[in-house]
């Protein structure tokens, strides 16, 4: 990372030729969840915050990306088979996880939060347990959360499938990482829904994963990381996704 460092400001030619010889870099993502990982409307590409970030990190490592979409709950397993070398999912980075993979130092901080129509009666957590369906994607720290807590939840394997059930109307509310509630109410539920927060939910720290044989890697992401806090790059990727 300290050489593509110095050879970013001598022009792409260089870079260009020193990238063929690389391997890409195989990222597992479970693309479904807005603003942070998602397909473009043709779905063909692959956007969002953390997909600029990957590919922000990948250009500093003079490495290529090849995405690769999963559900959720195989993105860790795809790093232990070593099928992909890298996931990039909103996964946060808890103490379980950590048994099983590494993690990059984190590139986000939030909480959790609740979706409901703007005309519920939900306006706490607690509202929550009163015989209410909570929709929750599958092998996230939302559905952790919920059954922790008691509630009757609606099990899903992707993300957008919370927010489709919502409007269907199939489920009183859903739990998501707070960014990703309030970019929806901000912009495909405006008017129709609203965010109610979680305060006791834990930090959910966003992280990269690899392979725990993988320590090269992971060291490497995280040099390129400390260099894109520090140049700006993330605070300027960070404005383009949620200054909504
Ligand atoms: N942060 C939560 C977790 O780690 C949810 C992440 C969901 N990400 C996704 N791409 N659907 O469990």
């Amino acid at each position: 990372a300290m050489a593509a460092g110095i050879m970013a400001g001598c022009g792409g030619e260089k870079k260009a030729a020193s990238s063929e010889g690389l391997k890409p870099l195989k990222v597992a993502t479970n693309a479904t969840y807005v603003p942070f990982e998602f397909k473009s409307k043709d779905g063909k590409d692959y956007t969002g915050y953390e997909i600029d970030v990957v590919r922000a990190v990948a250009q500093d490592m003079n490495r290529k990306v090849e995405f690769k979409n999963v559900a959720f709950d195989g993105l860790i397993p795809a790093l232990q088979s070593k099928e992909v070398d890298m996931t990039a999912s909103g996964m946060t980075a808890t103490k379980e996880r950590a048994d099983k993979i590494l993690f990059a130092a984190p590139f986000y901080a939030t909480k959790l939060a609740i979706v409901t129509k703007a005309d519920s009666d939900i306006h706490s957590v607690e509202d929550l347990l009163k015989e209410k369906e909570v929709a929750v994607q599958v092998g996230t720290t939302a559905a952790y959360y919920a059954a922790e807590k008691g509630m009757n939840t609606r099990n899903f394997d992707h993300s957008s499938d919370i927010v489709m059930e919502l409007k269907a109307g199939g489920a009183n509310a859903g739990i998501l990482d707070k960014p990703a509630a309030d970019y929806f109410v901000a912009t495909d539920g405006k008017g129709a829904f609203r965010v109610v927060d979680v305060p006791d939910s834990k930090v959910q720290y966003f992280a990269f994963g690899f392979n725990k044989d993988n320590k090269e890697l992971q060291q490497e992401v995280n040099a390129a990381i400390a260099k894109l806090k520090k140049d700006g790059t993330l605070n300027k990727l960070h404005e383009k996704w949620f200054n909504t």
